[in-house]
């Protein structure tokens, strides 16, 4: 019997009912008489349709598709003069992981090798509660205020007359957003298509912040490097898999675990303090932008392993609700504008796909104890806090506040007006695509130049002509190149 099989061999005894009651016949229904209608009082048969008919939750909204495994996070250098999270504070802790790997724009069934990041998600699961690094396998973003989140993913999505892709939207959406084109040129590079999800990198994206007990802050990018090594499809692979073995990424990462080759990534961090974030050419809050390595080197944290599959797809990955606000003490958000949006954004849509009470749910529920004054609400799981008190200062002993814990963020620097401060479009938002466009191969080059072209050809001219005005802006061979082959590919162009 193979590991991937569906049961092992053993006998569990008799079937019940959802109220645990013996089920006598479960291909029959009940019936008056032998051509009679079907009785109401067949529990059985009634909770069994009723509860089909409620077996799907919402998708989520992005990242549909997607697969998960537990492990573990082991911490191989000392960080804690950085950070005082005590899952971070003695070299060799280990930590209990889950990790959730993702397609971003396709629904629940869609195709593993799409173009299209991949989302890199994982929950510590550490003694002073969750942690989650809800990050992509690319270092930047498209965009950088929150505010353009819906409408992008829309261009993402179905056309909302046709229900069919339309790259008119999404280039119409780009050439409106030329900083988004960084992102855009590691889409259409080799690195758009990763190898399954063992094979890639995983990144916070965003700057985010460590606190010592001192309460002294860094500014920190979470780099997951990892040790399989870089593997991409080429796209005529990839699309010729989207056909023939469309869960591609989920049966590599499944049946890798059972082989009993765990996956690991090693566990970095680019560290800035408060100064150098907020005087560095760049601004690091903005997630269209990399910091550089030159500038800011890796330092090692620890290492991740994925070492366990689910036992069960919807209990434990479909149920898993990742949020960056999900964090512990010694990590801290940063002011970056699409950070702060999506703290509040993650946990409304888990009330909304899962339930008030999605944090009961035995995959996101914390290791540590939950003390909280919380009650009730559909599906409360547990005891529901018992006979303690369910509200503070009370004089029953009841969970209190401990002045001693440290606050999730102290001392943020804040000045200036409220108001809508734009992000102007700068020679600046060219130059790092530039970079990255210098540093590839010819070969690596070649195969983004027909990537990109092959899918814009798809699109308005208008938008065609756009959008390589703005790559001949990253450098004139780039737009170039993608010109000469829409040329070729349409003579009115
Ligand atoms: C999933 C919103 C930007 C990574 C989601 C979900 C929402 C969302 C609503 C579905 C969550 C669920 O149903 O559990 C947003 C908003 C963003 C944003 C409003 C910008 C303002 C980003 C960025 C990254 C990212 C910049 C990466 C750095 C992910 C990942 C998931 C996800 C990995 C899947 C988590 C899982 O595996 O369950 N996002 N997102 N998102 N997002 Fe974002």
């Amino acid at each position: 019997m193979k590991s991937t099989d569906i049961s092992m061999d053993q006998n569990l005894g008799v079937l019940t009912t959802g109220t645990g009651n013996p089920v006598t016949k479960n291909q029959t229904s009940m019936t008056a008489g032998y051509y009679g209608p079907v009785l109401i009082q067949d529990f059985h048969l009634i909770d069994k349709l009723a509860h089909f008919d409620r077996e799907r939750i919402p998708e989520r909204v992005v990242h549909a598709k997607g697969a998960g495994a537990h492990g573990y996070f082991e911490v191989t250098k000392d960080i804690s003069h950085l950070s005082c999270a005590k899952f971070l504070s003695d070299v060799g802790k280990r930590t209990p992981v889950f990790t959730r790997f993702s397609t971003v724009g396709g629904e629940l069934g869609s195709a593993d090798t799409a173009r299209d990041p991949r989302g890199f998600a994982v929950k510590f699961y550490t003694e002073e509660g969750n942690w989650d690094m809800v990050g992509n396998n690319t270092p930047i973003f498209f965009i950088r205020d929150p505010i353009k989140f819906p409408d992008f993913i829309h261009t993402q999505k179905r056309d909302p007359r046709t229900h069919l892709k339309n790259p008119d939207m999404q280039w119409d959406f780009w050439s409106h957003v030329p900083e988004a084109l960084h992102q855009v040129t590691i889409l259409f590079s080799n690195r758009g298509t990763p190898d399954g999800y063992r094979h890639m990198h995983g990144y916070s994206s965003h700057t985010l912040k460590l606190v010592n007990s001192e309460g002294v802050a860094h500014y920190v990018k979470w780099h997951f490097r990892t040790n399989q090594g870089i593997k991409n499809l080429s796209a005529a692979r990839a699309a010729e898999l989207e056909g023939s073995d469309p869960d591609y990424a989920t049966r590599d990462l499944f049946e890798a675990i059972e082989r009993g080759e765990h996956p690991s990534w090693t566990v970095y961090i680019q560290v800035m303090t408060e100064e150098e974030a907020f005087n560095y050419k760049y601004n690091v809050f903005d997630v269209t932008k990399v910091v550089s390595q030159k500038d800011f080197p890796l330092q090692e944290v620890g290492r991740m392993v994925l070492d366990r599959n689910p036992e069960n797809y919807f209990a434990e990955v479909e149920q898993a609700a990742f949020s960056p606000s999900h964090m512990v003490p010694g990590i801290a958000p940063s002011p970056d504008r699409m950070l702060q949006g999506r703290l509040f954004s993650y946990p409304d849509t888990h009330r909304h796909r899962l339930g008030g009470n999605y944090l009961q749910l035995p995959i996101n529920k914390p290791l540590s104890p939950v003390r909280t004054h919380q009650r009730d609400g559909p599906m409360a799981l547990g005891d529901n806090g018992g006979r303690l008190p369910n509200y503070e200062p009370n004089s029953f002993g009841g969970p209190a506040e401990n002045q001693a814990a440290r606050e999730l963020d102290v001392h943020t620097r804040l000045d200036g007006l409220v108001g809508r401060h734009s992000y102007e479009l700068t020679d600046a938002d060219f130059e790092q695509p530039r970079a990255l466009y210098r540093l590839l191969s010819d070969q690596e080059r070649q195969d983004l130049v027909e990537n990109i072209a092959g899918n814009i050809a798809k699109a308005k001219l208008v938008f065609q002509r756009r959008i390589v005005e703005h790559l001949k802006r990253i450098d004139s061979d780039y737009g170039g190149r993608v010109e000469v082959i829409l040329k070729e590919k349409n003579h009115e162009y």
